[in-house]
């Protein structure tokens, strides 16, 4: 089953030349398992990419975007409107929090993320606002690949081989401290005042020159970081009393991950912008969207200096495929009310997580909602070496993990088992305690 020449294609965010002397090779998936070209069941501790919430190969997505292809495949997205794309938008906003009623179709997180630092930037100066210009990300986020989210984004590796990247950008610190909160339950207990880095940077540069701040409500490929208690309420009332608008990166923490369709509602806290993607889809067609409150679409419709509000937009923006496995994954969801199970699935998760406390060579454990890291210490010299091992084992033993450096995170589908979680777990340990 393994293609005979792996050479052709560049991967993605891997390291080839390892890679293609050792393939791991995924030919199937089903429910929460992947399936191997050798033919075994791989049990899927990570959605995918933290994006297969409804579990794997969904009939009803399938059917949805067959019917879809046959119907209107494709249609462009200016100037001409297709029923799906305003169907979905009205779904989306029936489950947002309340005042966020406008929403602004792309193909990716990346692209959701480029779209709302572009929006926020059109916003400030369609109010007559021109000089808030700087936007503000933070330390060890992530927001995608494209020249905006690295710029906002601070994991070094994404952004120092890239040059200067967008100017006038600056970062809070991160949030994470493990000499106070590691092995936190839940949601860390220190650390609420580091929203009041805000004050620093407005201090240094201004509010009037600071169109919008971005940040993870909870930081996942850095190696999750839930927020300490408070920090959001606290950075959103910084926000509001400066003027600048805040940003809520949700591409992987939308669509139940929290038991609620977004984070702000887990944590509410309402921000003005919130980018989603990944499980919009149940991640079957590339998909992102910018979903805006009131305040900055009716104000880019009053004031914008053209007949075009917004010069922005995709070939692929809204496309009808992508709309159908949408409303598709929409009615899973809803039907079998995933994100309330996945409320249960945490507190098992959670228990289970730290039941590894006491493992070797195990520094710290975290977790919130349906997400849960366990972070190892790194080899002298080597950061990382342990991870992608234990990575690479738990493959061997079955179990799909993700490492993000040292840090393995586990984000399974919605749907996933009690028993399935045990066996995430206990195959982990076992790649763990095999480690040197
Ligand atoms: C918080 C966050 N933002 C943006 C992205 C980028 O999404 P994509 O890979 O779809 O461009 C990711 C991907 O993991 C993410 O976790």
């Amino acid at each position: 089953m393994k293609p005979n020449n792996l050479e052709s294609l560049w991967m993605p965010f891997t390291p080839n030349k390892t890679f293609k002397k050792d393939p791991r090779i995924i030919v199937g998936a089903k429910d929460m398992h992947f399936i191997s070209d050798d033919g075994r069941n791989i049990l899927d501790a990570t959605a995918g990419l933290w994006c297969v919430n409804a579990g794997h190969g969904r009939k009803k997505i399938q059917d949805a975007v067959y019917n879809q292809i046959g119907e209107l495949d494709y249609s462009p997205p200016f100037q001409f409107g297709h029923p799906k794309q305003f169907e979905l938008a009205n779904r989306l906003v029936e489950i947002f929090p309340e005042e966020m009623n406008h929403v602004f179709f792309s193909n990716s997180g990346s692209e959701a993320v480029d779209s709302a630092l572009k929006i926020a930037l059109a916003y400030q100066r369609a109010r007559g606002k021109a000089s808030k210009t700087r936007l503000i990300g933070r330390e060890r986020g992530y927001h995608g690949v494209g020249f905006g989210g690295i710029s906002v984004g601070g994991m070094v590796k994404n952004r120092m081989y890239f040059g200067s990247m967008l100017s006038g950008v600056d970062h809070l610190r991160h949030t994470h401290n493990p000499e106070l909160n590691a092995f936190s339950k839940g949601l860390p207990e220190y650390g609420a005042e580091l929203a009041n880095d805000l004050e620093r940077l407005v201090q240094l540069h201004d509010a009037s020159t600071i169109a919008a701040v971005i940040v993870e409500p909870i930081a996942g490929s850095t190696g999750v970081l839930p927020p300490p208690k408070g920090y959001l309420k606290k950075l959103r009332e910084l926000c509001t009393k400066h003027d600048i608008l805040l940003i809520f990166d949700e591409v992987i923490s939308a669509f139940g991950r929290m038991g609620t369709p977004t984070a702000a509602e887990f944590f509410d806290v309402t921000p003005d912008i919130i980018c989603c993607a990944k499980a919009l889809t149940n991640a079957t067609i590339p998909m992102g969207a910018t979903v805006v409150q009131d305040h900055i679409y009716n104000s880019m419709m009053d004031h914008a200096d053209a007949p075009i509000e917004l010069f922005h937009g995709y070939t692929y923006s809204g496309h009808p495929v992508a709309c159908a496995a949408a409303l598709a994954s929409l009615d899973i969801y809803k039907e079998e009310g995933l994100f309330e199970s996945a409320v249960e699935s945490a507190k098992y998760m959670q228990e289970v997580a730290h039941s590894l406390k006491g493992t070797k060579n195990v520094i710290d454990i975290r977790n919130m909602g349906l997400i849960a890291a366990v972070e190892i210490e790194a080899r002298e010299g080597a950061i990382g070496s342990r991870g992608f091992e234990a990575m690479k084992k738990a493959w061997e033993l079955g179990v799909m993990i993700r490492a993000n450096g040292d840090t393995i995170a586990f984000s399974p589908p919605l749907i996933v088992k009690n028993e399935q979680i045990d066996e995430m777990f206990e195959t982990t340990k076992k790649a763990i305690e095999s480690l040197n």
